[in-house]
């Protein structure tokens, strides 16, 4: 862990007007929840064009519903992380006025912080396509999975957006004001290449918000927008920065 950029990422929160965090997968691999993209990931097990596309679901939810359910049973597990912690943690301390994440496991709230953004949507709750009926999922046991609507019996979709949806209109306009408002953007445990969502730190960049990578290894941001990388674990790094803050604050 590279201790002069912990120092710096440190220095840039405290003095920031407006630090915001873009969250990505990445961040809940410590809480035993594989990413996508890297290798185990989920996309390597389900090939994303036949379980993660809203057609997909729509033509063969029973298919669906096993990537879903395999998904579920690792979120149902999940606790947040010392690097969902330690977001939070700079959150009480004033320092962080939000999160935009990509991610629908509900860890940043559990680990306490009050503004999330869910990009992507939710897996707390399921909807029925035919008769958009809601339920909460948060109740559910792997046991009960794949649910069906009470009133129609089709099969529920969890709220998260599949490929081919809309992000939620209220997300996305939200996240918008943030990232042209922030002066810095911890951008942690994305690959950054899935759009609209890899536009934030991109929008926060050209409003002249110092963009700070938290990620195992590079991304297409790294040499383009993000002013620097911290390589290694979401999990090491967010407190060691959190810890640093208290030492200079
Ligand atoms: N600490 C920091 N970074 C990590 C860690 C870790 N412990 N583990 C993995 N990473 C990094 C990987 O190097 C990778 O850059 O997190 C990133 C995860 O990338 P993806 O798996 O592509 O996840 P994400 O960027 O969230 O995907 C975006 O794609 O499939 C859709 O809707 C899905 O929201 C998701 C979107």
């Amino acid at each position: 862990m590279d201790h002069q950029l912990i120092q710096r990422a440190a220095r840039d929160i405290l003095h920031s007007k407006k630090t915001i965090a873009f969250t990505g997968a990445g961040i809940s691999v410590e809480s035993g929840i594989p990413d996508f993209r890297s290798a185990g990931g989920l996309w390597e097990k389900f090939d994303p064009e036949e379980y993660a596309h809203i057609y997909a679901f729509q033509s063969n939810p029973e298919k669906v519903w096993l990537m879903l359910k395999e998904m579920f049973s690792l979120i149902i597990e999940a606790k947040p992380n010392p690097a969902h912690l330690g977001l939070a943690e700079l959150e009480r301390m004033g320092l962080l006025s939000s999160i935009i994440t990509q991610n629908v496991d509900g860890l940043h709230q559990a680990a306490g912080n009050r503004h999330v953004i869910e990009f992507h949507g939710t897996h707390r709750t399921l909807s029925c396509l035919k008769c958009s009926m809601t339920i909460d999922g948060t109740t559910l046991k792997i046991e009960d999975l794949p649910a069906r609507c009470s009133r129609c019996s089709s099969l529920l979709k969890p709220d998260v957006v599949f490929f081919g949806e809309p992000i939620p209109w209220e997300a996305q306009v939200s996240s918008l004001k943030e990232s042209k408002s922030c002066s810095v953007v911890l951008v942690i445990g994305t690959s950054a290449v899935v759009y609209p969502a890899a536009s934030i730190p991109v929008t926060a960049k050209e409003r002249g918000a110092t963009v700070i990578e938290i990620n195992r290894e590079s991304t297409p941001l790294t040499n383009a927008i993000s002013d620097y990388l911290i390589i290694g674990p979401a999990g090491e790094i967010v407190p060691a920065i959190v810890e640093e803050v208290k030492k200079i604050r």
